[in-house]
């Protein structure tokens, strides 16, 4: 059966105390009362990850980058490889947001390169993908995320990409409290599984875990993960407190 994974994205914030604070608040929490068949994972900046590793049970709790080089390794200033992510202890990176995406050009050029690495490295990847508002009220979303996903994943062997997992982050949805509606969601989740089933057949759509982001909280998510193709949430504003976070987790 496909895992359900709660991912939180801290994106740009905490300094590595609050971070540990963080992490470690969410283990206890996890290990305590968080729901056992729920993949958690904590997407921590950088500078974190060693830490994060350290302060975390592992077997119930996972690490993420949000990004990495995508070259191997050599004269690229101010860059993470892959394999030094690999070497914190992370086993996730998340790749393709969207914020990666729009503000630092991230192309699916750039993203084929990603995701290999990550892949041959070791790393489990969580490809984003998602449709800005202008695409959304053109009604041309499903269009949209079908090029992002034939651009770029969909070019990997059944192999590797069966060791992806997706997140469907529509950007009109995220950090705006405008969640997509559960239809909504549901409906491009299984587009997207569709696609996933037409390009490398039914057992390997079945297999993929597909994520939903974009304003998922404890409010939402219960509804959301009911849905029969929604198997977590990429979390962002809601992954930086606690408390905030297992609801989420025990959404299921
Ligand atoms: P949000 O962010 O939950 O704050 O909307 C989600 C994301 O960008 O991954």
């Amino acid at each position: 059966m496909r895992k359900k994974i709660v991912a939180g994205n801290w994106k740009c914030n905490t300094t590595i105390q609050e971070g540990i604070e963080l992490a470690k608040a969410v283990n206890e929490l996890v290990v305590t009362t968080g729901a056992k068949d729920v993949v958690v994972v904590l997407g921590t900046p950088f500078t974190h990850l060693t830490s994060v590793v350290a302060a975390v049970d592992s077997t119930r709790v996972g690490v993420a980058a949000q990004n990495c080089a995508a070259e191997a390794k050599g004269a690229f200033t101010g860059e993470v490889s892959a394999a030094m992510v690999k070497s914190t202890g992370a086993e996730f990176v998340i790749l393709g947001h969207s914020e990666r995406r729009e503000y630092y050009g991230e192309t699916s050029a750039t993203l084929n390169k990603k995701v290999a690495l990550a892949l041959a490295n070791g790393l489990t990847p969580i490809y984003c993908c998602g449709e800005a508002l202008s695409v959304r009220e053109a009604n041309e979303q499903n269009a949209y995320v079908k090029t992002q996903l034939e651009e770029t994943i969909f070019n990997l062997s059944a192999e590797d990409f069966s060791k992806l997992a997706i997140a469907y982050e529509p950007i009109w949805a995220i950090g705006t409290g405008v969640t997509a509606s559960t239809a909504q969601a549901q409906e491009m989740l299984a587009f997207i599984r569709g696609l996933i089933a037409e390009k490398f057949g039914k057992a390997v759509a079945e297999e993929t875990s597909i994520l939903y982001g974009g304003s998922c909280n404890a409010k939402n998510a219960n509804e959301l993960f009911a849905q029969p193709d929604i198997d977590g949430g990429l979390i962002g504003g809601a992954s930086l407190k606690a408390e905030d976070f297992l609801p989420i987790i025990n959404a299921y």
